[in-house]
């Protein structure tokens, strides 16, 4: 196969938005005990972190994290998460059938964020709860005028309000596995009230409709047209959740899933602006994609067959390097959408189907799909092009006939940097590339030409090879073969690769 590229500064479709390498901690499985947290780990901080965990959480480069849940949320006290650790009661988290011992709540999880150097993004209760409690939490995070409320706050050592911007109304409500599932009315108009209330505390924070759980919910589209025409005005964003997994053993449909995430996207942008249109308005709702990931669900038999533990180990599921390329293939669809898309969260953070995984009192080490997240986080700077891409072709049944080539750049205006990701989607087929460099000096030699810096690549003889525990670095990026030639970049990107190439 090949691919015939042409990248100009002229061309372009937006700032990188940098909430897009958000992730996401619930509290579900081993993500926050023996995940983020563990008081006993040799590594643990004076608040019971790990260190090591924390370590490669800001390696990963995630900017945002998503809290508490999930499906958690909608059945969660926030109320059981704060002051005294010893005072905190123990409940039964009944969204996936766990003890939570509440040794971590709100007030740990900002903490943590603020020495990881993360911004939180906080989900409220619309399951079992609603707005009374949602305000309080609001007011408990963010409150400073000396009411009871916030100066419960104050009392636990949190002279300083946390200050969180972004709230979420909810999670999944849409579905009939939620706690409190809703129809779109009801839902719509709770979360209608919810913002109203939480607005009259704070105008300015940046509120998240809950969208559809999945493109393939029978109610996609209409839920998002029901919810935004209750809540157009009073909130930022709409959620969209998507997982992927090979159907069937169709693995060529898996390695392009990346154009389910591109239809979602754009049919949920397309059903924001039908509701702006009829309300003659030119407000641009964003996508909050603060789900998305890899995800074995065939392999999870459901929560309502989990025998009732402490941080049981649930969807731990191991990546090789095909997810990996799919993972790298998710991010620079969501690149190229930078105009829209508003935050995106991987989902999850640790242990739980995550970059990070960890032993309990133990080594922690990076998933294969850890590397095309960082590479790209640490990477993608300044404006987001959109490339002229023409491609040969691969069959899928999916999605039909797609470009093997799947390819985003950014271009750092201050130092001309540009950089490229591509993900070769063929199975069997390498890809011969021909990148065109249009309207750009370059930095090297005072904008005599580019010069190459660096091509990663992820790819394997084996696309199943993975790391464990045992064999923590067995999927490590690798260096690629590229050539450059004036303004003309060549390369060859084998079959399931996922590419990093910087130009200076
Ligand atoms: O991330 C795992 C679960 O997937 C979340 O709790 C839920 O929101 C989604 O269905």
């Amino acid at each position: 196969g090949h691919a015939t590229v042409r990248v100009d500064p002229a061309f372009a479709v937006g700032p990188l938005n940098r909430r897009l390498f958000g992730s996401f901690v619930e509290h579900m499985g081993r993500c926050v005990y023996t995940g983020i947290y563990e008081p006993e780990h040799p590594s643990a901080d004076a608040l019971g972190f790990r260190r090591d965990v924390a370590d490669l959480v800001r390696e990963l480069g995630v900017t945002v994290v998503r809290y508490p849940g999930g499906n958690f949320v909608s059945n969660y006290r926030w109320e059981d998460g704060v002051g005294p650790k010893g005072e905190r009661p123990v409940r039964l988290d009944l969204a996936w059938r766990s003890i939570e011992t509440n040794q971590v709540g709100t007030d740990d999880f900002v903490d943590w964020c603020r020495s990881v150097d993360v911004e939180p993004m906080m989900a409220v209760n619309l399951g079992t709860r609603g707005i009374a409690e949602a305000v309080e939490l609001l007011e408990y995070c963010n409150g400073d005028d000396g009411t009871q409320v916030s100066e419960r706050r104050v009392a636990h050592g949190h002279e300083q309000p946390h200050d969180i911007r972004v709230w979420c109304l909810g999670n999944e409500m849409d579905g009939p596995w939620q706690m409190g599932h809703k129809t779109a009315e009801e839902y719509a108009r709770l979360a209608e009230e919810t913002a109203r209330a939480m607005r009259r505390l704070q105008p300015d924070l940046e509120l998240v409709a809950c969208g559809s759980s999945n493109r393939g919910m029978p109610t996609f589209g209409t839920w998002e047209r029901v919810v935004l025409e209750r809540c157009f005005d009073l909130v930022d964003h709409i959620s969209a959740h998507a997982y992927y997994e090979p159907h069937d053993g169709d693995l060529d449909s898996y390695l392009a899933c990346a154009e389910d995430m591109d239809r979602f996207i754009r049919s949920v942008v397309a059903t924001a602006d039908h509701v702006a249109a009829v309300r003659g308005s030119d407000k641009l709702i964003g996508v909050s994609f603060d789900e998305w990931n890899v995800w074995f669900q065939a392999r999870f038999d459901g929560e309502s067959s989990l025998a009732i533990r402490e941080a049981p180990e649930l969807i731990e599921d191991v990546y090789d390097v095909m997810d990996a390329v799919v993972v790298g293939s998710l991010l620079i669809t969501l690149m190229q959408h930078t105009d829209r898309v508003a935050m995106a969260c991987q989902a999850q953070l640790v242990n739980v189907i995550a970059p990070i995984s960890t032993r309990p009192g133990g080594a922690s080490w990076r998933q294969s799909i850890f590397y095309p997240f960082a590479l790209t986080a640490r990477h993608a700077r300044g404006t987001v092009l959109r490339p002229a891409v023409v491609s040969t072709a691969v069959d899928t049944a999916e999605y039909g006939a797609l470009d093997q080539l799947l390819l985003t750049a950014t271009l750092d205006e201050g130092s001309g940097d540009l950089v490229i990701f591509a993900v070769n989607r063929s199975r069997t087929e390498p890809c011969e590339l021909t990148l065109d460099v249009v309207g750009l000096a370059g930095s090297a030699a005072g904008g005599a030409g580019y010069r190459l810096v660096e091509h990663l690549v992820i790819s394997d003889e084996d696309p199943h090879a993975r790391n464990t525990e045992d064999d923590p670095e067995r999927v490590v990026p690798g260096a690629g073969t590229s050539t450059l030639d004036g303004a003309t970049l060549r390369s060859v990107l084998p079959a399931i690769s996922w590419h990093c190439i910087r130009l200076t």
